[in-house]
């Protein structure tokens, strides 16, 4: 059994107009798994998050939550499931002790577990000497480890994390990294959002994609990468229609087509060391001018650009009503989603 199924879920939020959230998603989490739920601003994971946490009814669809319905049984799934992320329900005015022990009042636990625990987890976290202050004082990463700290007073055998590491520095989100790692060999389940492939890829036993309420790729981080060459080639010229011919010397060079961002062209490939020595004979035999060479792992970026034909950023600032520039030229890209 799996620990989390949600088959075709449909959700529609009605206001000035109506947004089609969730288009028919389908997840399953395996027992002691961590899965991760990739996708820009608005694909729709935190609504995903919202319907497994019995927060919001889906329109169609169901989900489970160790075999017990989001819906109907939303009273038992609430106590199997820890939440922490994006609207996390701790308050300012309280001390870091003082909110673990909230949550173990509305929880119903006994005081004396509820005590107890409470100051495992701080000092777990390492916020025992921040215990006795208001969240107010606390930095981004004190606030992200106490949040998860208060998912986990219950301790829940599943949980949801939303954007665990959104705004925090290189540090904090390590440290975060971490401690998921340990929750997750001690047997929790995790559900996880992001919108870094890094983070999905560090954390996630496998990766669900989306992008417009729909399911877009699904496979292991290194299915996913693999499915777009290992390494990006990222080469810079003086300007764009270079860079439109310098796309088609290389066209050759690499298993799908370079992709052209004004006066970059990139390749992604998995032999990038010979590759980019092949690039750079070839351009210098046109006489092209390269202005800047980098190389580097794929990126949530790449991933979409391949799968939608736009990159992330541009989803969300299309969600958000900004009008973007058509990418004349851009490859065909494969559309099916990995089994
Ligand atoms: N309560 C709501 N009322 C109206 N629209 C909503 C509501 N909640 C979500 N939406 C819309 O549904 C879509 C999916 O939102 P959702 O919050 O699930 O995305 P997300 O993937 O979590 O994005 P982000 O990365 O920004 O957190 C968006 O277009 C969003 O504007
Ligand atoms: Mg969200």
């Amino acid at each position: 059994m799996n620990a989390v199924e949600a088959r075709d879920l449909v959700k529609e939020f009605s206001g000035k107009r109506t947004v089609r959230a969730l288009d028919g998603v389908s997840i399953d989490v395996r027992p002691g798994s961590i899965l991760g739920l990739l996708g820009p601003n608005g694909a729709g994971k935190t609504t995903v998050v919202r319907i497994l946490s019995t927060v919001l009814v889906p329109d169609a669809g169901h989900a489970r939550v160790l075999g017990h319905d989001v819906v109907r049984e939303a009273d038992i799934v609430r106590r199997l499931i820890g939440l922490a992320g994006q609207y996390a329900a701790v308050d300012e005015n309280l001390t870091g002790r003082e909110n673990l022990r909230m949550v173990g009042r509305l929880t119903h636990l006994p005081k004396k577990i509820t005590l107890e625990r409470s100051d495992t987890l701080l000092e777990q976290f390492g916020l025992s000497d921040a215990a006795n202050r208001t969240l107010k004082t606390y930095s981004g990463g004190m606030r992200r480890r106490l949040d998860l700290a208060a998912a986990l007073v219950g301790r829940p055998p599943i949980l949801f994390l939303d954007e665990p590491t959104t705004g925090l520095d290189p540090q904090s989100r390590q440290d975060l990294w971490v401690v998921i790692e340990g929750l997750v060999r001690a047997g929790t389940t995790v559900l996880l959002t992001t919108q870094y492939l890094e983070e999905a890829d560090r954390l996630a036993d496998r990766i669900v994609v989306v992008d417009h309420g729909r399911v877009i790729a699904e496979g292991t981080p290194a299915e996913l990468k693999a499915d777009l060459g290992t390494t990006v080639i990222s080469l810079t010229v003086p300007d764009s229609a270079t860079a439109r011919s310098v796309a088609a010397i290389l066209s050759p060079l690499a298993p799908r087509p370079p992709v052209i961002d004004d006066a970059t062209v990139e390749l992604t490939v998995e032999e990038a060391p010979r590759v980019a020595a092949e690039a750079l004979r070839a351009l210098d035999q046109h006489g092209v001018t390269v202005v800047g060479l980098t190389l580097r792992e794929p990126s949530l970026d790449d991933v979409f650009l391949r799968l939608t034909g736009h990159r992330a950023e541009e989803v969300a600032e299309v969600a958000s009503g900004a009008t973007s520039s058509d990418e004349g030229g851009t490859p065909s890209h494969d559309r099916e989603g990995r089994r």
